[in-house]
């Protein structure tokens, strides 16, 4: 039996040597292999002859760990959480957030302070469809009291969705999600946004384009994670009529943010959100949106590059 093994394993070793070299593995690297190999066929057969009669082996403590049995708390990984706390009325809306976020008062205030305001432009907007025709259809149709921008930048469309509420004489708070802190190697793309202490002045930029806009009753915002502050809106009742979705474009960041803000659409309201045509973007959005689509029987409506989601 053992000299069985070891005749296998050798001509496995030199079957092995062949493929390595002609897939153009160097030399070292492809005896390093063998090696790992060699010591690999050796333990296996080393276990395969252990007679019966050996003592019990005393594993080291971290060959003892052991996989548990799937525990049913493992289906969590598949689901979201589809319910939330009941929605508060619209008007509370932003006195929740000042208060959950700002400690009561407006983070306009004050802004910008002296040593801010030499870091900013005093307007500075780059969009990606941001004014597309498809807010102002779902604006006209929808006729939201709040709308929830997910993925924000430098307020391209939240500015945009806010000058279509006040053209259409709603009463309309815009709340806009986002980490401000772009992308990683945002600041070689965008050299005119300063940075301060490696704090890129997105934010801050975003806040100075809102305050040219003279939206600042109609835009505020949740400077967080998409996951935390979603979460957040979850448990503070804070729903929308309208929730646009233009944050990582990536599969799981688009799943998870359709997701956690599905559930904070009132009865009637629309979700919509950027990015279902790209090309880089197929592969994310569009298949977390499809996917989405068909789990929650929905339908997906195509408008320009963006992507409505209606009931059936
Ligand atoms: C494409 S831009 C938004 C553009 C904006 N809607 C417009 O039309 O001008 C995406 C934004 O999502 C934000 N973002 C990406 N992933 C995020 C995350 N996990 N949490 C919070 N913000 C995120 C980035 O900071 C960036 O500003
Ligand atoms: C929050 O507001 C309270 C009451 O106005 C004030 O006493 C406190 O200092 C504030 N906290 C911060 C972090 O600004
Ligand atoms: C903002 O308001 C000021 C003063 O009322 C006005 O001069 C300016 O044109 C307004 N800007 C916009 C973008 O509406």
């Amino acid at each position: 039996m053992k000299h069985i093994m070891i005749t296998e394993s050798a001509a496995a070793t030199r079957r092995i040597t062949s493929a390595l070299h002609n897939r153009g593995f160097t030399k070292p690297a492809a005896y390093l292999l063998i090696l790992l190999l060699s010591y690999y066929l050796g333990y296996l057969s080393a276990i395969l002859k252990t007679p019966s009669y050996d003592p019990p082996y005393n594993h080291p403590t971290t060959a003892t760990i052991v996989n548990p049995p799937p525990q049913t708390t493992d289906v969590d990984h598949y689901q979201f959480q589809t319910h939330c706390v009941d929605p508060i009325p619209p008007q509370l809306v932003r006195q929740t957030i000042l208060n959950q976020i700002f400690n009561g008062s407006s983070p306009y205030n004050d802004f910008p302070q002296p040593h801010i305001k030499p870091l900013l432009r005093r307007k500075r907007i780059k969009g990606w469809g941001s004014t597309g025709l498809v807010f102002k259809k779902l604006i006209e149709k929808v006729k939201p009291k709040t709308i929830i921008e997910i993925g924000t930048f430098l307020g391209a469309s939240a500015i945009h969705m806010a000058e279509l509420t006040q053209q259409l004489g709603l009463q309309t708070q815009i709340l806009c999600i986002d980490d401000f802190r772009g992308w990683p190697g945002l600041p070689s793309q965008f050299r005119d946004i300063k940075m301060l202490n490696g704090n890129i002045m997105l934010l801050y930029q975003f806040m100075q384009n809102v305050v040219q806009a003279n939206a600042t009753e109609t835009v505020i915002f949740f400077p967080f994670s998409t996951g935390s502050a979603l979460e957040k809106l979850c448990e503070w009742g804070v729903f929308a009529d309208l929730i646009e979705v233009d944050a990582g474009h990536d599969f799981h960041s688009a799943w998870s943010d359709i997701n956690r803000a599905y559930k904070l659409l009132r009865p009637g309201g629309v979700i919509f959100g950027h990015d279902y045509f790209t090309g880089a973007d197929s592969r994310g959005v569009r298949r977390a949106v499809n996917m989405f689509a068909r789990v929650k029987g929905l339908r997906v409506k195509v408008d320009g590059q963006h992507w409505v989601l209606d009931s059936l």
